[in-house]
């Protein structure tokens, strides 16, 4: 190099420097930080009302519960008080707890609920993915109640999580361009509705970007349940509200459905990848079986000298997630209703025996590639939002309502969109829900069961046992994919959290025999190299999933990500 050349490469360096002051490298902004307490979720002002529980005392199950009011306002495609999900809750001491409040079957549906005279599937009104018979026994109120009541600080009044959310229906709020146009797409299905027509698309009118978007119906929903309680929605005038519309529709949700709800606790399931324990949730959620699968099949690889997203790599990791999907179909569902061999699923030596047909240069064709066998000797062995408190308690929630706007269904003169998660069980085992899942018998639809979900809200610990990230994400089945492929991104690519949420990634869910790739996220030679291996691509590019999350560093500093994939804020103090 001459001595030109040097001057113009430490120019270069100075310069290159004055203009990048950032710790990380990359395409990613850095994370949000905040020395004591985050909120990471898809609005801001949900964020917002949660760090301003945290501030008055609060803890980050206060927190988490008021963002999931708030986002049932203001997220109204995913937020929810009509659906339902997990929330996971690391406390300082260690113990860790699993709070399922997913939807139930109402107690009239049976295995047939979704077919015709023909004994084909429903279709539209009366199917499983929209209208009144779409929707499971709501959980979100019940989860939200057994969360404050046992795990709440006990410092903030219910009534204090439930009023900002109140507050943002009556008062409304200003229609961004994406709300606005999305409510716009799903102009279709929600004008079916007479209050989901009124409230979510303006009588026809159409709502534009910039508009203050008021919710009434709903804040006098929240109103009742803020005066009377969670249960309130369970036996009181919402609740008559939701079964007279029910009844009145031939829907299937009665009074008793109602009353008969309970959210429940889990034992979270456990494991670890390259040391790190996982913290994750358990059935009725594949989620956390599926993660802990993949990741015992790949752990036995030097996954970091492979490099991110090679051919190497994209191979590994599509053959390990063909395997836990295939596994998914046939094993996986509401564990009150079907035996799930979990702790087989999840051992290592049935990780190895699921990879022995792995070929590093070649495609397992699905059609070839049956559930595992369980007989194995013995070895020893949508949307997310994450808070993390001044104390260091770690909430990961992931609710939804299953489709965007749920069944498109406002249960009339609640304001309240119900869910449309009955498409999650097997309306007809052996064919393919609306997210292309194949299950089998165990996922049948049975009344009072819950149906087999991919939500993966996962906290994810240090090797001194404090914890390092917790994350989430919404997308279906590509939630899995989301969440182990960001896992692995910090473990074996030591991204940061930003970094990893936003890398891109593939899905592979064994059917239909298929790479789910990015936009961008694969270059043509690593798609050729994979598709001579035998991998065949999804028609088009589509974005797997996305992402919330929040890592703590060393320091203690709370880092929060949003995946840029999505809307959304992390908000600090
Ligand atoms: O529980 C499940 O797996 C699905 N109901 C999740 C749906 C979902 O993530 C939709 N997101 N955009």
């Amino acid at each position: 190099m001459n001595n030109r050349m040097r001057v113009f490469q430490a120019v270069f360096v100075v310069f290159s420097l004055a203009i990048l002051p950032v710790a990380s490298v990359g395409a990613s902004p850095d994370p949000v930080r905040g020395k004591h307490a985050m909120v990471a979720s898809q609005h801001v002002l949900a964020s917002q009302i949660g760090a301003e529980v945290m501030k008055r005392g609060g803890n980050a199950v206060d927190a988490a519960i008021a963002v999931g009011l708030a986002l049932a306002v203001v997220y109204p495609e995913a937020g929810n008080i009509g659906g339902g999900g997990f929330m996971l809750i690391r406390r300082p001491d260690g113990k860790a707890f699993a709070i399922d409040y997913r939807e139930m079957a109402p107690k009239a549906a049976d295995r047939d609920i979704f077919l015709g005279k023909d004994g084909k599937l429903i279709e539209g009104e009366g199917g499983s993915t929209v209208g009144y018979r779409a929707s499971g026994v709501p959980g979100t109120l019940a989860g939200f109640d057994l969360a404050f009541r046992k795990y709440g600080s006990g410092k903030i009044k219910w009534a204090d999580l439930v009023e900002p959310a109140r507050k943002l229906a009556a008062d409304g709020y200003i229609l961004s361009y994406r709300l606005a146009n999305l409510l716009h797409a799903y102009r279709n299905t929600l004008s079916r509705y007479p209050d989901s027509n009124r409230i979510f698309l303006n009588d026809g009118k159409f709502y534009q970007e910039g508009d203050l978007f008021k919710q009434p119906d709903l804040a006098a929903t929240l109103a009742r349940v803020e005066k009377d309680g969670a249960r309130e929605f369970y036996i009181g005038q919402t609740a008559r509200l939701i079964a007279d519309d029910m009844k009145a529709n031939n829907g299937l949700i009665t009074l008793d459905d109602l009353k008969n709800y309970t959210a429940k606790e889990r034992e979270p399931l456990r494991g670890t990848y390259r040391g790190y324990e996982i913290i994750t949730m358990p059935p009725p959620s594949s989620g956390g079986i599926v993660m802990l699968q993949i990741l015992n099949m790949i752990e036995p690889f030097d996954v970091k000298s492979m490099g991110f997203n090679s051919s190497t790599e994209l191979h590994l990791y599509a053959e390990a997630s063909r395997r836990a999907f295939a596994d998914r179909s046939e094993y996986m569902a509401d564990p009150d209703f079907a035996e799930v061999p979990v702790s087989t699923l999840v051992k290592r030596t049935y990780a190895a025996q699921r990879m022995r047909s792995f070929d590093p240069r070649k495609a397992t064709p699905s059609a070839t590639l049956k559930p595992g066998d369980l007989n194995i000797s013995e070895g020893t062995e949508t949307t997310h939002f994450t808070v993390v408190d001044p104390a260091g308690t770690v909430v990961s929630n992931t609710y939804t309502i299953n489709d965007l706007y749920g069944s498109s269904v406002t249960a009339k003169g609640t304001g309240v969109l119900l869910n449309d998660e009955m498409d999650d069980f097997a309306a007809r085992p052996g064919k393919a829900n609306m997210f292309g899942l194949i299950q089998g018998e165990r996922n049948k639809v049975e009344g009072g069961k819950r149906p087999l979900s991919s939500m993966t809200p996962t906290i994810v610990l240090r090797k001194d046992g404090s914890p390092w990230f917790a994350l989430g994400a919404r997308g279906g089945p590509r939630i899995i994919s989301a969440v182990v492929q960001s896992v692995i991104n910090v473990i074996d690519f030591d991204m940061d959290i930003q970094q990893a949420i936003d890398a891109p990634r593939i899905h592979h869910q064994w059917l239909p025999d298929q790479i789910y790739y990015e936009q961008f996220g694969i270059s043509a030679d690593t798609m050729n190299v994979l598709s001579s291996y035998g991998h065949k691509f999804a028609d088009r590019p589509g974005n797997i999933a996305s992402a919330t999350a929040i890592m703590i560093d060393k320091d203690g500093v709370r880092l929060g990500a949003i995946d840029s994939r999505s809307d959304g804020a992390a908000v600090g103090y």
